[in-house]
C-alpha cells in the first residue's frame, strides 16, 4: 500500500470503529465496568524501541480504552453540564483534524478564519447579544472567563490612565471585584491568574437558588469588575441581571457574566426571560462544548468593545503576518491553536435557530420530569427546576451518598454529588442532544430503584 492508502485505511478503520462505539453506548453502562478499567494497566509500558503497524495502534487504542471510557457522548449521562456532541460536529472535527490548520493568522489560514467569523457572528445572534460583540474561541469557559476578564482587567485600569499590559500591576491602582458567593470555580481561578486575587474580591450572598441578592450588592466606586453569573451549576439559578446590570454600570464598572451554559437560554424562545438584562453587560463566557453539544475543547470569551479584548490578547513579531482583518490569535490567550470555530459553525448550520432552540428547550423539559418523577416518588428537589438542572436529595446525607453511588454502579445513568447550602444532593444535569423521553424514563426508573432498594421507604430532608 502506498502512504495515501494507509492514511486512506486507517481513517476508515477510524470511523467504523468510532461509528461502533457511538452505537454501543445506548446499550452499555454508562460508567466504564471496573475490569476494563483495570486492564488500563496494559498502558503503562516502556516507550517503544521501534516503530509500530499503526492499525494496530488504533486497535490497541479501541481494544483497551474504548471500554474504560465513560459513556460521555451517549444519552444518559447526566453529570456535570456537559452534552455530547452532535454527530454534524464529530463529523466535521475529522475532517478538520484531516486540514490540521494552526488557526492563529488570517492570511494562512483564510478558510477556518472565515469559519470563525460566521460561527462567532451566529453565536452572537443566538444569544441576543449586541451586534458586532468580539470574541475569542478558546478552550473552555474557564479560559473564556480569563480571557474577558483580562479585557475587563485592561479597560478598568485603562479609564484609571494604567497600560495593565505594559506596567503589569505592580503600583497600579486597585481594582475592586464584586462575585457572587456561589460564583463558579472557574471565575475565582481566572482572578486568581490575573493577579487579582481569590481571597481580596467582595463576595455578596445569594438566595436559595444561589442567585446574587441585589440588596447585598455593595456600594461600587473606582475601577470594578462585576462577575456575574448565568446558570448556576448546582441549580441551573440566574443572577438578576435586569437590577444588577445598570448599577454596576452607573457606577463605572465593568460587568462580566459566566454564561458557561446558561447562556445558552437565550436561544429558546420559552426560556430566554430567564437570562434578560445581560445582554446589557460588557462581557461573557460561555462554552459551544456543552450545551451547544460540540467535541472539547470549545469556549468562547465574548466582548462587546474588542478594541480592550486585543489590547489583552494581541501579540505582534515580525514573522507574524499582520492583515487588516480579523485576525483569530488577536481574540486569544494561544497562538497556535485547532480551528475551534469548525464545529460551532457545524452545528450552528445544522441545527438552525429553531433546532437549537428545540435543543434547549428538551433538555429543560427533561429535567423538569426528573424532578417532578423524584419529587412524586417522595425524594426532595432542591431547587426551582427551570432550566436543566435538578438537585435531589434521597433523605440524610449518607443515605443521598449511597443511592448516588447505586445509581452509579447500576449504570442505566449516571449523576454525581454536590453540597448545595449544607445539603448533601444528587445533580442532575440533562444537556444532550442523544437524551430522549425514553433514555429519561429507564433512567427514572433506576433512580427509584435504587433509591428503594434495601430501604423501607423514602426519607424526607437532608
Ligand atoms: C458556570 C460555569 N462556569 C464555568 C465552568 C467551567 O467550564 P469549563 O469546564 O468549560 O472550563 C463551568 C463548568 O461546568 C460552569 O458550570
Amino acid at each position: 500500500m502506498d502512504r495515501d492508502d494507509v492514511t486512506g485505511s486507517l481513517l476508515q478503520d477510524a470511523a467504523t470503529r468510532a461509528s461502533a462505539y457511538l452505537r454501543e453506548l445506548r446499550t452499555r453502562p454508562v460508567a466504564p465496568a471496573p475490569e476494563a478499567v483495570k486492564r488500563l494497566a496494559a498502558l503503562d509500558r516502556a516507550l517503544p524501541a521501534e516503530p509500530s503497524d499503526p492499525s494496530a495502534v488504533l486497535a490497541e487504542l479501541d481494544a483497551l480504552v474504548s471500554p474504560a471510557t465513560m459513556a460521555m457522548a451517549g444519552p444518559r449521562f447526566f453529570g456535570f453540564v456537559i452534552g455530547g456532541a452532535l454527530p454534524v460536529t464529530v463529523a466535521a472535527n475529522v475532517l478538520a483534524t484531516a486540514w490540521d490548520q494552526n488557526s492563529a493568522r488570517r492570511d494562512v489560514t483564510p478558510g477556518t478564519a472565515a469559519l470563525e467569523d460566521v460561527a462567532l457572528r451566529w453565536v452572537v445572534e443566538a444569544l441576543g447579544l449586541p451586534p458586532g460583540t468580539a470574541g475569542g474561541f478558546v478552550t473552555g469557559a474557564t479560559v473564556a472567563n480569563l480571557t474577558a476578564l483580562a479585557a475587563a482587567r485592561h479597560a478598568a485600569l485603562a479609564r484609571a490612565g494604567w497600560d495593565v499590559e505594559a506596567r503589569g500591576l505592580f503600583g497600579a491602582p486597585e481594582i475592586a471585584v464584586v462575585v457572587g458567593a456561589e460564583a463558579h470555580p472557574s471565575v475565582m481561578k481566572a482572578l486568581a491568574m490575573l493577579g487579582l486575587g481569590r481571597d481580596r474580591v467582595v463576595s455578596v450572598p445569594v438566595d436559595g437558588q444561589g442567585r446574587m441578592r441585589p440588596d447585598a450588592l455593595p456600594r461600587l466606586s473606582g475601577p470594578t469588575i462585576v462577575c456575574l453569573q448565568a446558570g448556576n451549576v448546582n441549580t441551573g439559578g440566574f443572577d438578576p441581571f435586569a437590577e444588577l446590570v445598570p448599577r454596576a454600570h452607573e457606577a463605572g464598572a465593568w460587568v462580566h457574566v459566566d454564561g458557561a451554559f446558561g447562556l445558552w437560554a437565550r436561544a429558546a424562545p420559552g426560556r430566554a426571560a430567564l437570562a434578560s438584562g445581560l445582554e446589557a453587560a460588557d462581557s461573557w463566557a460561555t462554552d459551544a462544548h456543552k450545551w451547544l453539544n460540540v467535541p472539547y475543547d470549545s469556549g468562547l470569551a465574548l466582548v462587546r468593545d474588542g478594541a480592550p479584548l486585543r489590547a489583552a490578547m494581541g501579540m505582534t513579531a515580525a514573522y507574524l503576518p499582520v492583515g487588516t482583518e480579523r485576525d483569530p490569535a488577536d481574540y486569544t490567550p494561544e497562538l497556535s491553536r485547532r480551528a475551534r470555530g469548525v464545529e460551532v459553525w457545524a452545528a450552528l448550520r445544522a441545527l438552525g435557530r429553531t433546532g437549537l432552540a428545540e435543543l434547549i428547550e428538551r433538555s429543560c423539559r427533561h429535567a423538569r420530569r426528573f424532578a417532578e418523577g423524584l419529587a412524586a416518588a417522595g425524594y426532595t428537589v432542591l431547587n426551582e427546576v427551570a432550566l436543566n438542572q435538578g438537585l435531589v436529595s434521597f433523605g440524610e446525607p449518607e443515605r443521598t451518598r449511597r443511592v448516588i453511588a447505586a445509581i452509579q454502579a447500576d449504570g442505566t445513568c449516571w449523576c454525581g454529588g454536590t453540597v448545595w447550602q449544607g445539603h448533601t444532593a444528587m445533580r442532575i444535569s440533562v444537556c444532550s442532544w442523544a437524551t430522549t423521553d425514553e433514555d429519561v424514563e429507564r433512567s427514572l426508573e433506576a433512580m427509584r430503584r435504587a433509591a428503594g432498594a434495601g430501604e423501607r421507604g423514602p426519607t424526607r430532608g437532608a
